[in-house]
């Protein structure tokens, strides 16, 4: 490598948006080397041979036939915010070398956290992290357990683990044991069904944290920003960006309702450091920018316009499931997730036989298997991913 490298080389970046949009065709290449290459090809020659294994061979997640998972497909003023970043790598640790990149996320942090009437924030690279930094904080203010219902996501019990805290899941909130030392984990958007456990629940515990991962986004919904409401008497929330908020990865939040305090709980000074560090990570970056970028292009009311049109997909996903005499639902569409089957056909033998441009996840749910719709896709065709399963079952 020469110094010039590190400089914007506007050809190289014309070529890769031209190959990213399908303007132009990457060259042939080999397969990528299976050990560390000794000798470079050049920044050119690397693109085209990048092309295959990154956007070649990636998944469409913005396809008519992708019902499938909570991850949503993004938009390019993302992209451009990415690269942008990228060519900056702002470090968020240190003011230094991120003057106003820190500006920007608490900016995003107060643009967000109203709607869930928290006081503030940060964010995090997904909510894995956010529920544990949750957690962290529920514990250096005395909470001793976590407890949580059956269908709260794996991040918790990991989160307990990590924190070496008893984890307890219990059934229904209203006949749980005295929670003065625990911290109750509630899920808004349960990530098999989508539910939305009962938002006034564990009223006794010492903290309460609302995982709002997947349904967070409803938040700005005008339509179904009901759905949430109490979210705003937690003590804290996880919401990812990454799903239903159509950022690219990594990108998500954890909001307090008394953020001063939380990060006072949660923050380690080092002599190296001009300002204290907050939270789990060290080094970070700016992964607010797609997100301002994104509500700037679009507003609060684009933005939940795109969210309500999602959720009319699976409605109607959910009517052409219940008017076909072969396929049923385990029940209506709970924010934004469907679970279906086919009567006569097993939910692997589906999955196994589906065409290619179909894709629906599974899951198991009190030991029965579904099929799992999830409304992150605005391109998603209902009416396509049900041929899609009626024509596995069929084979
Ligand atoms: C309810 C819930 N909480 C937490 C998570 C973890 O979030 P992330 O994948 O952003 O780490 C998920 C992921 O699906 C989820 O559904």
């Amino acid at each position: 490598m020469n110094p010039e490298d590190f400089q914007p080389d506007e050809q190289l970046l014309l070529h890769a948006v031209a190959l990213l949009t399908g303007s132009q065709m990457a060259e042939p290449s080999q397969r990528l080397p299976m050990s560390l290459p000794e000798v470079g090809i050049g920044a050119d020659a690397a693109l085209s041979a990048m092309f295959d294994d990154v956007l070649g061979r990636s998944r469409d997640l913005g396809a008519p036939g992708f019902f499938a998972h909570m991850d949503p497909p993004t938009p390019p003023i993302t992209w451009a915010m990415h690269l942008w970043t990228a060519s900056r790598n702002q470090n968020l640790l240190h003011p230094d070398t991120a003057p106003r990149a820190r500006e920007l996320e608490r900016l995003a942090v107060d643009w967000i956290a109203p709607w869930f009437g928290m006081s503030g924030g940060h964010m995090t690279p997904g909510s894995t992290v956010a529920n544990l930094t949750a957690i962290w904080a529920a514990r250096e203010s005395g909470c001793r357990v976590v407890v949580s219902g059956t269908g709260a996501h794996l991040s918790i019990r990991k989160a307990a683990h990590l924190l070496g805290m008893e984890h307890r899941v219990i059934d229904d909130w209203s006949v749980a044991d005295d929670l003065t030392n625990a911290v109750a984990v509630i899920t808004a958007g349960t990530t098999s069904s989508g539910e939305i456990e009962s938002l006034d629940a564990a009223s006794d515990a010492r903290w309460r944290h609302v995982d709002a991962a997947w349904s967070g986004p409803l938040r700005l919904s005008d339509r179904y920003r009901h759905l949430l409401d109490g979210i705003e008497d937690a003590d804290s929330v996880a919401m990812s960006a990454h799903k239903w908020l159509f950022q690219p990865k990594e990108s998500a939040f954890v909001l307090f309702a008394d953020h001063e305090a939380a990060h006072k709980l949660i923050s380690v000074d080092g002599a190296y450091l001009a300002v204290p560090n907050v939270g789990i990570l060290g080094s970070h970056g700016a992964v607010a920018v797609p997100l301002l970028a994104m509500l700037l292009a679009y507003g609060r009311e684009g933005v939940a316009g795109m969210i309500d049109r999602t959720m009319a997909l699976i409605d109607e996903l959910a009517e052409l499931v219940d008017a076909h005499d072969d396929l049923e639902s385990r029940s209506a569409p709970s924010s934004g997730v469907l679970c279906w089957r086919h009567k006569g056909v097993s939910v692997d033998d589906i999955k196994r036989h589906l065409p290619d441009d179909v894709l629906v996840s599974s899951t198991v749910i009190d030991g029965e298997p579904w099929l799992r719709s999830v409304a992150a896709n605005p391109n998603a065709d209902p009416a396509k991913v049900v041929a899609g399963v009626l024509q596995a079952a069929a084979r």
